[in-house]
Order: C-alpha cells, then sequence, then structure tokens
C-alpha cells in the first residue's frame, strides 16, 4: 500500500473508535445533558493542544460474551495537552462504551498516562464517568482500579491531581476521586457512591433515586467530597481553568506569578467588622479587600461554612487563604470545619503556596454531638497541618481568638512567622462573659444587682485581657495594626518570607490524626 492508502486507512481506522459507543450511545449521553468524553477533553484544553494516545488499545477479556465485543478505546481517552499554555495529562472516561466500566486495559491507558504526568511533574485531570469496575472482568477490573489508587497515592503531594465527576460513578470510580486533590461536580451531572441503587435495592430493599444518594449537592453541601460544585459542564471547566492557572505544575516549582494588581473592592477595610462585637459580617470581604483584583477562588464553598479556604494573589503571588467565617456560626471550629481547613493548609504547603490565616472565632464548637462525632480527633488535625506546614505562615487576629481556637488558628506557638492583630482583637482563654461567670461566680452569687456585677465583671474582663495587647506584651503578637495597614504589611511579610528555610527532624513520615 502507497503512503497515501496507508494514511487514509488510519483515518478511517481513527474515526470509528473517535466515536466511541456509536451513534445511539452519544445520543443517550447527549439526552441526558452530558457532553461526549472527547468533547469535554476537547472544551477544557487549548485549541488543538490536545494529543491523544493509546486510542488502539483493545481488551483482552474472553469471559460473558466479551470476546467478539469491540470496545473503542477500551472505554477511556488518555492524552497531553496545554491549559493556558501550561502542559497537562488527562483523560476521560467514556460513558458511551458499556458505561465508561473499568477494565484492565482501561485501567492500564490511565495508570500509562498518570506515571507519564508524575515523570513529566505535570498537573493530572481525570474526567470520571463510569459505573466501576467492568462487571465482566472481576479481577483483571479490581487489580486495575488497586493500581490507580497506588499511583494516586505516590503522585499526591508531587503533581496536582483533579478529578472531575461528570456521570454515575459508581464503585471503584469514586475512590480515585476520593485520593486526588480537588473533586469538580455539576448539578444534576454528577453522581458519587460506592453501591448503586440497584444493588442498594436488592441488597436493603430500599429504593433511592441516584440524585438523592450522591447528587452533585450532596457531595458539595454534606460529605464534603466535592470542593467545586458548578451548575454546567462549561462552568465547571472555567472554575479548573481558574484553579490550574494558581497552581504550580508541581511540588518542585512555585505557581507562576503575575503582574499585580491592587484590589478592587470598594469595601473601606475599617467598615467591614461591626462595632458590636456580638455581630457577625462575610470574612469573604476582607480577603477581597486584601486579595490583588479582589479575585478569590473559593475552595469547599458550600460545606463546612463556618471556615472560608481558597486560593487568592497577593502582589501577584498566589496564596491559600485560611478565614473564620462570622456569619456561620459565629465562624466556631468543629469537626468539618477542621477536616477541611487541615486538607488545604497541607495542599498548599505540599506546594509551595504561603498561607494567610484571617481569624476571628470564639473556640471549638461545645456539646455531646461534637464531642462524640471526634472533634478531639478532628480538631487536632488542624493542630496538625499548621504544625507541619514550612511554607510562609502570616495571621491577621481580626476580632476573636478564644481558647483552643486561638492556638489552632496558625498561632506564634505553631510556628507562626508573623502574627498581627487588628486593635479590637480579642485574645483570651475564652469570652468575656463565659470567663467572667466562671472566675466571679462567687462575686456575682453575693452580690445584691447579680446582673449589674455580671456586666461590671465581664467589663473588667475585656479591659484585662480581651484586647491583643496582653499577647503583644509578651512577644505572641508582632505587631497591633490599623486594618488599612494589612495588605501593605502582608506583602511585605511575604517578600520577607520568600527564602524562608524551616527545620523539622529527619522523619520517614508523621502520623496525623486522619
Ligand atoms: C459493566 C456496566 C457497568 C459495570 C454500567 N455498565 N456499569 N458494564 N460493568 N460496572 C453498562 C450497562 O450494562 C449498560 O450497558 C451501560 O453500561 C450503561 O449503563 P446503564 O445502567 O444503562 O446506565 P444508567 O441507567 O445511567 O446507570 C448507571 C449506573 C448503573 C448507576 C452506573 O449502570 C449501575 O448501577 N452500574 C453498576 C454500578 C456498580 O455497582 N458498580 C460497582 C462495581 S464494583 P448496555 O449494554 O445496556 O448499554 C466496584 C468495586 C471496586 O467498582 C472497588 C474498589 C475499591
Amino acid at each position: 500500500m502507497s503512503l497515501k492508502k496507508n494514511i487514509l486507512a488510519l483515518r478511517q481506522k481513527k474515526a470509528i473508535v473517535e466515536k466511541g459507543g456509536g451513534d445511539k450511545a452519544i445520543e443517550k449521553q447527549v439526552a441526558m445533558g452530558k457532553m461526549t468524553a472527547r468533547d469535554r477533553i476537547l472544551a477544557l484544553l487549548d485549541v488543538d493542544s490536545f494529543h491523544e494516545y493509546d486510542l488502539f488499545v483493545e481488551h483482552e477479556e474472553r469471559n460473558f460474551g466479551m470476546a467478539s465485543k469491540e470496545l473503542a478505546g477500551d472505554g477511556v481517552i488518555t492524552g497531553t495537552g496545554t491549559m493556558s499554555g501550561a502542559p497537562i495529562c488527562i483523560y476521560a472516561q467514556d460513558f458511551t462504551v458499556m458505561g465508561g466500566s473499568l477494565g484492565l486495559k482501561h485501567a492500564r491507558k490511565i495508570t500509562k498516562i498518570m506515571d507519564h504526568a508524575l515523570r513529566m511533574k505535570v498537573p493530572c485531570i481525570g474526567i470520571n464517568d463510569s459505573g466501576g469496575a467492568r462487571i465482566q472482568e472481576g479481577i483483571g477490573a479490581l487489580a486495575g482500579y488497586g493500581e490507580i489508587f497506588y499511583r494516586n497515592t505516590m503522585a499526591s503531594g508531587v503533581i496536582p491531581q483533579i478529578s472531575v465527576i461528570l456521570g454515575p460513578c459508581a464503585g471503584g470510580a469514586v475512590y480515585s476521586p476520593a485520593l486526588t486533590d480537588f473533586v469538580f461536580v455539576v448539578d444534576n451531572i454528577s453522581k458519587m457512591f460506592i453501591t448503586g441503587p440497584s444493588v442498594i435495592e436488592t441488597v436493603l430493599g430500599e429504593k433511592i433515586s441516584q440524585e438523592d444518594l450522591g447528587g452533585a449537592r450532596v457531595h458539595a453541601e454534606i460529605t464534603g467530597n466535592a470542593h467545586f460544585f458548578a451548575m454546567s459542564e462549561l462552568e465547571c471547566f472555567d472554575q479548573i481553568k481558574e484553579l490550574v492557572s494558581l497552581l504550580p505544575s508541581s511540588n518542585q516549582q512555585k505557581a507562576a506569578s503575575i503582574e499585580p494588581k491592587k484590589p478592587k473592592s470598594k469595601k473601606n477595610i475599617e467598615n467591614i467588622i461591626p462595632a458590636d462585637a456580638k455581630q457577625p459580617y462575610d470574612v469573604r470581604e476582607v480577603i477581597y479587600a486584601l486579595s490583588d483584583d479582589s479575585k478569590f477562588l473559593e475552595v469547599h464553598e458550600l460545606w463546612a461554612a463556618n471556615i472560608v479556604i481558597g486560593f487568592g494573589r497577593i502582589n501577584g503571588e498566589t496564596i491559600g487563604f485560611v478565614a473564620n467565617q462570622p456569619i456561620y456560626l459565629a465562624g466556631v471550629l468543629d469537626c468539618d470545619a477542621s477536616d477541611k481547613a487541615a486538607r488545604f493548609i497541607r495542599f498548599c504547603d505540599a506546594f509551595n503556596i504561603p498561607i494567610v490565616t484571617l481569624e476571628d472565632m470564639p473556640g471549638y464548637l461545645p456539646g455531646v454531638d461534637q464531642e462524640h462525632a471526634g472533634v478531639i480527633r478532628h480538631g487536632a488535625k488542624m493542630l496538625y497541618a499548621y504544625s507541619e506546614a514550612t511554607v510562609p505562615k502570616i495571621t491577621v487576629i481580626l476580632r476573636k481568638a478564644y481558647g483552643g481556637g486561638y492556638i489552632a488558628m496558625n498561632s506564634r506557638h505553631l510556628g507562626a512567622d508573623f502574627m498581627f492583630a487588628w486593635p479590637g482583637a480579642e485574645i483570651a482563654v475564652m469570652g468575656p462573659e463565659g470567663a467572667a461567670n466562671i472566675i466571679f461566680r462567687k462575686e456575682i452569687m453575693e452580690a445584691e444587682d447579680e446582673d449589674a456585677m455580671r456586666q461590671q465583671k465581664v467589663q473588667e474582663y475585656i479591659e484585662k485581657f480581651a484586647n491583643p495587647f496582653v499577647a503583644a506584651s509578651k512577644g505572641y503578637i508582632d505587631a497591633v495594626i490599623e486594618p488599612s495597614e494589612t495588605r501593605e504589611l502582608l506583602i511585605h511579610a511575604l517578600e520577607m518570607s520568600k527564602n524562608k528555610d524551616d527545620y523539622r527532624p529527619a522523619k520517614k513520615h508523621g502520623i496525623p490524626p486522619f
């Protein structure tokens, strides 16, 4: 055959495989409001940048009628491309091919592109749309999942790993995402569960819809498995592009710095916190007043809203913000908030992203529910994560810093590099009311007018301890600053921290309170 004929034959062969599960299956996929696997990759990556590998890989299963089944690309598309010019490894499971189910060859295509990402030190993005282990393949499919999970773990902390859930992901299909750094879901499209509704009905006799079992909102609001929620696939892809633009390509790099921009928020930073210490406010207003162009990409926006985490830039450099959120549960720390912040802190630390902590919280949430849910174990994760982190760590105490929360929110004692406090900061073991009731109990009980005495003692406590000056007098706070000075000081502190080098004792690894 002439070269020309060979090229023509190649094109025809490619065109057939690129059709995935065929027209009917594609129609079904589109009718569900879903893009095809190939269109997803093309929409996510820079135009004309995608290069596909292993298009002609075939499964080798011979049981259960599989010998005669041709599965295009074995149900997954893998390759490399760029996102805003930065190299990316990517795979997308194709639900039109046997429900995107994972057989051994399918898995090996994924592990091959993961290995490539790890060697090339570039982010790896997985688009998941799969019914889980291919039931006909049995052990081959389970082995494939194990090999993926192993690589997710090896790559953890080395390259950013992003999972996009764009279909009914069941069984093993949800554990790889759970091992990655960020999980994206889309309303009405994403589902994640270990066992699907049909299995639940068979085993437990209970009927439940896919949506109620593990829809996008379930994971964005209740379980915390999803970090980003979008209303459409295209909105989701924009979120991914924004996130990737803020991250380094590996732990050996720093995130790209861009032209610094002043905050565009018109809010006067001095007017954000209400005069009454009991009044809430949205701490994101403070972040907008501090970050370049007032931009902030919030992570886990809909889960554990009492703490806010996410990425922004200060003076052109990527920063991880961790901030208590007074408009939700007064910004208290609880099990979920601790898990949420601790994981984020570890991500920032692994990828050389300085952490700015904004503190205003009344401490850990008291009560039987929290104690029984394990607030000791979960809360300890924050202590561990901040103590372990060696990236620049800067804290600004905006208002309340009480009790264990004061220590946990990146205090000097856990290794903060810079500690600033606004003049209205209250740093104490507990809130003035609680403190006065305990230490002046006798005087209050014996007073003629108990309420008046309580008020007097509360006031005394506020004047003596609920201010930043006691902590400042001991050197635990480096400077009591005016709110309007905060951004300039952060820029200076970050500049001063550029060559930070911190000692940690040699060990194989620590044992965090997982
Ligand atoms: C083989 C599968 C499959 C699977 C789906 N298909 N899942 N084939 N193995 N795991 C096939 C279907 O037979 C069907 O083929 C096509 O994909 C589309 O599936 P539908 O059921 O028509 O789609 P839908 O109604 O949207 O339902 C999707 C679904 C459902 C919720 C994912 O298919 C389902 O419940 N599948 C099983 C999910 C599950 O329990 N997986 C766990 C596997 S065990 P045709 O030819 O009819 O088009 C596992 C263990 C790993 O993963 C553990 C590691 C820790």
